[in-house]
């Protein structure tokens, strides 16, 4: 079986470029570009959701200077997308400057009709926000049952999330998709997001393919 949905933590950004003599900022342009080749790599092999964590709710402690890359990195990308994809976005994008607001719904409203594949970026998002969040609309509506719970995470509508991969070396979540990766396979690989290529999602794959799906049965 191949995964309908997947997911990565696209980190390792700002260590890549450091180690290339480059300033931290950098790594997030070399980020997109290799967003963009795991995309092509999914899209072959019939991905349905792609879900990307491009920004915590925790990264807004970072210094502002940094934060501003990643924006505009993420704003560009926005204003220029022409492409199949469709792209959504989950967190607290209200919160965000207007301009960044206003491009991610743009994008969103331009590519709705598309469906090649799904690209879901989590930008401003935690998971504990997010479940928190769906607790307490569920309850508003007095529909606080696992399924009407369910309905009101950001992820509703979506396949189950099928395999969740971190890049950069770390073994942790950092607080993305926690109720989602309840039976996903993990994948953690030590070379930095802006490293990542075709052949290592062919690699992923092909791992994802041999692993025993059990899900407590
Ligand atoms: C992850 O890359 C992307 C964001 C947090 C926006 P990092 O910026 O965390 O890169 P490292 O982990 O410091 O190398
Ligand atoms: C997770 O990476 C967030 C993104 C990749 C967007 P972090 O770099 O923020 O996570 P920690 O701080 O190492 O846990
Ligand atoms: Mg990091």
């Amino acid at each position: 079986m191949e995964p309908k949905h997947i997911a990565f933590i696209m980190d390792g950004n700002g260590r890549w470029a450091t180690a290339h003599g480059l300033g931290r900022k950098d790594g997030y342009a070399a980020g997109l570009d290799a967003l963009k080749r795991v995309l092509a790599a999914c899209v072959k092999h019939k991905v349905e959701v792609v879900s990307v964590y491009a920004f915590s709710t925790e990264n807004l402690a970072r210094p502002d200077d940094e934060i501003a890359a990643i924006m505009n990195v993420v704003k560009s990308f926005n204003l220029s997308y022409d492409g199949d994809m469709k792209i959504i976005y989950m967190g607290d994008i209200d919160a965000l400057d207007d301009d960044v607001a206003d491009s991610v719904r743009l994008v969103e409203d331009r590519t709705a009709g598309n469906s090649q594949i799904t690209l879901n970026i989590a930008l401003n998002y935690g998971a504990q926000d997010d479940i928190s969040r769906a607790c307490l609309l569920s309850y508003d509506h007095n529909d606080f049952t696992p399924k009407g719970f369910e309905k009101r995470l950001s992820t509703a509508g979506l396949p189950p999330l099928d395999a969740l991969v971190r890049t950069g070396g770390e073994k942790r979540l950092s607080n993305f998709m926690l109720y989602e990766c309840a039976y996903s396979e993990l994948f953690f690989l030590d070379k930095m997001w802006p490293d990542m290529d075709g052949d290592d999602v062919e690699r992923i794959f092909a791992e994802f393919e041999k692993r025993n799906r059990k899900f407590g049965k």
